[in-house]
């Protein structure tokens, strides 16, 4: 059996229960993947699929999100906004603050954003990815549909990684229980779902700039080509870019194939 028993989570979605079906799979490829499958023969808005264990996790870019069943939380949900998705730039950030939101309430503490994606543990000067967001957005019929994955490490992964990884486990005075982590998480996307289709990003722009790691510190934007931009993260606009302050002025990013990455206060004088 599954280590999610969709009975016991809707008890904890209380009033929300109505608004997602959750499906607990011991095993599959992907959650996004598979949940796309599912968008595809017609499956409704607040379907999630939470899996143990996939076979071939899926991050940005086609990077690999890697994660052990006692160790994590990997799901994925499906949405539809009305709106163009063109409108929906930011989302991924956007779903970042009901991921603190949820983590809040947790009792977890210095959990951070990193743009456009990741939530991040800070310990003194370092920190260690424990979340990452995944957003698929696809037009139909109705709007947009939207699957979002969200990998959660529950606690440190055993696997290698190229960049610190850390748990929630860390960040909270006693181990998390996944029904209570899951439907926090649920609850507050719920919330976001419905700030996002009324107002969009800038509703949320605020509260995530006020959890932004890097905010107003240096920062290098790595790109897969050309030489990496230094300067200040000056947080970022209405629709989710990233304002990078350079010597010539301030510098819209967007998320596509780039990474932002923290650089001493000499680095960004140089401007690399
Ligand atoms: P950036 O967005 O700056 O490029 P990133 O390294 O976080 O940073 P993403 O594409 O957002 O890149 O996330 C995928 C990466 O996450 C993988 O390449 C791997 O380094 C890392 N990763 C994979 N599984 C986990 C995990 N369980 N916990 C933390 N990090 C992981
Ligand atoms: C990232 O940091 O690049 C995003 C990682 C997203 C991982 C989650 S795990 C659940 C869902 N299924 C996937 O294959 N990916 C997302």
């Amino acid at each position: 059996m599954a280590l999610i028993d969709p009975l016991l989570l809707n008890s904890r979605l209380g009033s929300l229960a109505g608004r997602f079906d959750v499906d607990a799979l011991d095993t599959c490829d992907s959650t996004s993947s598979e949940l796309l499958r599912r968008a595809e023969r017609g499956a409704p808005a607040g379907s999630v699929v939470v899996a143990d264990r996939q076979s071939a996790g899926r991050g940005r870019r086609g990077r690999q999100w890697l994660s052990a069943a006692h160790e994590s939380l990997t799901f994925s949900v499906l949405w539809r906004f009305t709106a163009p998705a063109s409108r929906l730039a930011g989302l991924s950030l956007a779903v970042g603050v009901g991921l603190l939101r949820a983590l809040d309430k947790l009792g977890a503490r210095d959990v951070f954003l990193k743009w456009p994606n990741d939530v991040l543990l800070r310990s003194g000067n370092d920190s260690a990815k424990i979340a990452g967001v995944l957003i698929e957005l696809a037009a139909d019929r109705r709007g947009t549909q939207v699957i979002i994955g969200i990998g959660l490490n529950l606690q440190r992964p055993t696997a290698d990684m190229p960049q610190a990884a850390a748990g929630l486990c860390a960040a909270m005075p006693s181990p998390p229980e996944r029904h209570d982590v899951l439907a926090a998480i649920l609850c507050a996307l719920a919330d976001i779902f419905e700030t996002v289709a009324a107002d969009g990003f800038i509703a949320l722009k605020n509260e995530w700039q006020s959890r932004h790691l890097w905010q107003d510190q240096p920062v290098q934007i790595i790109a897969e080509e050309g030489e990496p931009q230094a300067g200040i993260c000056r947080g970022v606009d209405h629709d989710g870019a990233l304002l990078l302050e350079t010597g010539s002025g301030i510098q819209r990013i967007f998320s596509g194939d780039v990474s932002l990455r923290p650089i001493s206060n000499s680095q960004a004088m140089h401007g690399s």
